[in-house]
């Protein structure tokens, strides 16, 4: 080959400089592909009877179950910072917990009385709230149990009770999070028949049946109660098709918005959601997902604000509408600085 032409083959392989467009910060931030703001990120919060009382969750440092007092000043500071939405999760005590989660539609429950109490003192923020019967039933099961079997349907009817006694305080977006079969369709009805036709529906649809959920569990007090698993309910964690059949169902019963859950280990699945289905689709950063990273940090094993923003930006990269996730304060913080 003539000398010549060696240095064409150079050229055009130059051409191929990949490198080019990384080479500095500006060039970086003018081709990045994706964006993480503030505006992605809903925060959840487990809220306590009480005044002015605040525990830590063990299992997930930087992570405090607080009382409706509390929950406020939380939501100011969310709000403050630019975070659109707020998820909130009830540890209902003992002596109010059942077999038949009666608690779940006690217009007073302390969810009630938090959403009720956020409403009025930060009315900018969006309140998501959780359905299903885990956070009050004596067995920590999200559906109602007999010899064993969870009952589909008579759950079902517990959980539009449930949804509309959060509607009516204040709830802004319902979160079925059970994985009944026709859940959406009932709260939607319920939901229209009572005049709340602006309350949103945001499905649970592809919920799998994980061991990330170990800390939540363990904040919302059903992680000791539990007898069983959920695996009769909650998605297998083979499957990506069954997720895609359940979405496609729970748009058609009227969820305006679904949910992959987990998150990082399910990106796959979030990326076939959003290929499929033209809907926001957001991604949950699971406690167990949440305890990874900071437990890791925390043993000095990386860097939490680096692998906090990476894992996040992940979920945006995937196709993610926008994350729940524990880290949203402290993300929001960072972003914004
Ligand atoms: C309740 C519910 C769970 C989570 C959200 N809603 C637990 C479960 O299904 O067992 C898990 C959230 C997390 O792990 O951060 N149905």
């Amino acid at each position: 080959m003539s000398e010549h032409w060696a240095k064409h083959d150079m050229g055009f392989l130059a051409g191929r400089r990949h490198r080019r467009l990384r080479q500095s910060h500006w060039m970086r931030e003018l081709v990045r592909e994706t964006t993480l703001t503030p505006a992605d990120f809903i925060w959840p919060l487990f809220v306590i009877e009480g005044h002015n009382e605040r525990q830590p969750v063990a299992s997930m440092p930087g992570v405090e179950r607080l009382s409706t007092d509390l929950i406020v000043e939380a939501a100011r500071a969310a709000a403050a910072e630019g975070i659109p939405a707020l998820a909130i999760f009830p540890n209902t005590p003992g002596h109010l917990r059942s077999d038949g989660a009666e608690e779940a539609f006690n217009p007073d429950n302390l969810m009630c009385r938090t959403l009720s109490a956020v409403k009025a003192a930060v009315p900018q923020i969006g309140l998501i709230t959780d359905v299903a019967l885990d956070e009050y039933s004596s067995n920590g099961q999200d559906g109602l149990v007999r010899d064993g079997v969870i009952l589909n349907d008579e759950t079902v009817e517990v959980m539009v009770r449930s949804a509309l006694v959060q509607a009516r305080a204040g709830a802004d977006v319902i979160a079925p999070s059970d994985m009944m079969d026709g859940r959406v369709a009932a709260i939607r009805r319920a939901l229209d028949a009572e005049g709340f036709d602006d309350t949103t529906i945001l499905s649970y649809a592809a919920k799998y049946a994980s061991s990330f959920y170990g800390p939540f569990r363990d904040a919302v007090g059903s992680g000791e109660r539990l007898v069983g698993d959920k695996r009769t309910y909650q998605l297998d964690y083979a499957n990506s098709d069954e997720a895609l059949r359940e979405v496609a169902q729970d748009l058609d019963e009227g969820a305006d918005m679904v949910m992959v859950k987990p998150g990082l280990p399910y990106l796959d699945v979030v990326r076939r959601v959003r290929d499929n289905f033209n809907v926001p689709v957001f991604a949950y950063q699971v406690s167990g997902e949440y305890a990874m990273l900071s437990l890791a940090a925390q043993a000095g094993a990386m860097d939490r604000q680096a692998a906090m923003l990476e894992s996040l930006f992940a979920f945006k990269r995937a196709g993610a509408a926008g994350v729940l996730t524990y880290f949203a304060l402290e993300a929001a913080r960072t972003l914004n600085r």
